[in-house]
């Protein structure tokens, strides 16, 4: 077992080794405390286990370097949005041929039409349409179930996350559905607008839909913010008829789960969703997002919208489809993230999972190792959890942030907020023995 008292102590040294190794960034910190809200440009960057952020100053491949003179493997990749790795030289020349002719016109260009063609080959739904976020793209496909179901609320599964969305904000409680903690200024209680449900619960699931009021399910195939929660056998296919049966649409969410394959976990696993949401990595960390959708809700959507209103509709943003993202989209499509490239990743993954599983069985601590295609995350239960309530329950704020920071002091970034680690198509065999080493070396340290 590991004592409190002594990961308090390893904690105490780790955080002033960090101090002490970062002194550009403190003071850069500082001075950005004059300009920036809690010294940072996004205020969840104050939230990295130094206590304050490492300054980049650039990155290449699955590596970067920061003002204090130190490199670090990547194993963060911009929580996904470079999971290509940074600078693929496809994505370089690709955007740097936009920008000397031109990023944005409200008009289209023809990459447009490779994009949406290459779309359909990899997922399966018949129109597609942009976005710049992923959050944007969820926001937009639930705002079509609604208009062409003419129902009111959406489902979600409990600790799902969904970027910045209004109605996903909610979590079971004993005493019901409640707005999360943190819910900053909802414009209307999501306990109103959202039912939830355990992931992997079909009754609960089966019950919630019955009453016909859900326009639509928003779900990552597998979740993968509170841990990767895999569904059990047949939770999909009920999941499909539950959503069939009560005229419920189905949105899945396959912004992280495009580590799962070229077209995802829906492409893997033939997936028949009615909308299809995918951000962060598909244009290689620059801004853009997709949606998808079925031939059937094509037809409803034109059946039941105008063209008068498609500017002031509640779905747009003057620079979705910009000639800038699209170009990027067809390179990270086209050159990086391609078939051959998820077999080195999920190699390499599956390499980094048996490093991490090989120690926890060594030094006997009660935490699993699980993969999803390029994904790796470790998690502070014996076995993996089966829903959202079981994984959040393993969460140990103290313990993540000693082990994220020792990995940071020896030159290993980790995704914030869990033990997560994503393979990029440059991530090498010694990389990954690097961090087995330090992972290694983390567990004895608190336990010897
Ligand atoms: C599954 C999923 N969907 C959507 C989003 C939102 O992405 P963005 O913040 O780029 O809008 C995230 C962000 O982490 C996510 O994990």
């Amino acid at each position: 077992m590991i004592s409190r008292w002594r990961l308090r102590e390893r904690l105490e040294e780790e955080i002033q080794l960090f101090e002490t190794t970062h002194p550009n960034a403190r003071a850069l910190f500082e001075q950005a405390q004059k300009s920036l809200l809690d010294g940072v440009p996004m205020n969840w960057m104050v939230k990295w286990a130094g206590g304050f952020p490492v300054f980049v100053t650039s990155g290449q491949g699955s590596r970067f370097s920061d003002v204090d003179g130190r490199d670090y493997i990547d194993f963060c990749l911009g929580d996904t949005g470079s999971m290509t790795g940074h600078g693929p030289e496809a994505l370089i020349e690709a955007v740097s041929a936009r920008v000397h002719e031109g990023t944005t016109f409200m008009l289209p260009t023809e990459d447009a039409i490779w994009v949406g063609e290459e779309l359909q080959r990899r997922f399966h739904l018949r129109y597609w349409q942009m976005a710049l976020t992923a959050t944007d793209a969820n926001r937009f496909a639930i705002r079509l179930a609604r208009h062409i179901t003419g129902r009111p609320k959406i489902l979600v599964f409990n600790c799902c996350y969904h970027g910045t969305v209004d109605e996903s904000f909610i979590t079971l409680t004993p005493e019901g559905p409640k707005a999360r903690s943190g819910n900053l200024g909802p414009p209307v209680d999501p306990a109103v607008t959202t039912k939830v449900v355990e992931f992997n619960d079909v009754a609960a699931l089966r019950e919630a839909l019955e009453p016909q009021d859900v326009a639509c399910v928003l779900a990552e195939p597998v979740m993968t913010n509170i841990g990767i929660v895999h569904p059990e056998a047949g939770f999909h296919q009920m999941l499909r008829e539950l959503t069939q049966e009560t005229g419920t649409l189905l949105i899945i969410d396959e912004t992280h789960t495009l580590c799962a394959g070229p077209g995802g976990y829906s492409g893997l696993h033939h997936l028949k969703p009615d909308f299809l949401t995918v951000g962060k990595a598909i244009a290689g960390g620059i801004p853009g997002a997709v949606y998808g959708f079925s031939e059937a809700v094509a037809k409803k959507i034109r059946e039941k919208s105008s063209l008068a209103d498609a500017d002031t509709g509640g779905i747009g943003g003057t620079l979705a489809g910009n000639a800038l993202s699209l170009a990027a989209i067809r390179a990270t499509l086209g050159y990086v993230l391609t078939p051959e490239v998820y077999q080195h990743t999920d190699r390499i993954a599956e390499r980094f999972l048996q490093g991490i599983r090989e120690a926890i069985e060594e030094f006997q601590v009660p935490w699993n190792v699980t993969r999803l295609g390029s994904r790796v995350e470790y998690w502070f239960r014996p076995v993996p959890a089966r829903n959202g309530t079981e994984a959040a329950l393993a969460v140990d704020p103290e313990l993540d942030r000693y082990m994220h920071l020792y990995s940071l002091n020896r030159g290993i970034l980790m995704t914030p907020f869990h033990n997560m680690a994503l393979m990029a198509p440059t991530t090498s065999e010694s990389d990954v023995d690097t961090h087995t080493e330090v992972f290694r070396s983390a567990l004895s340290s608190l336990l010897d």
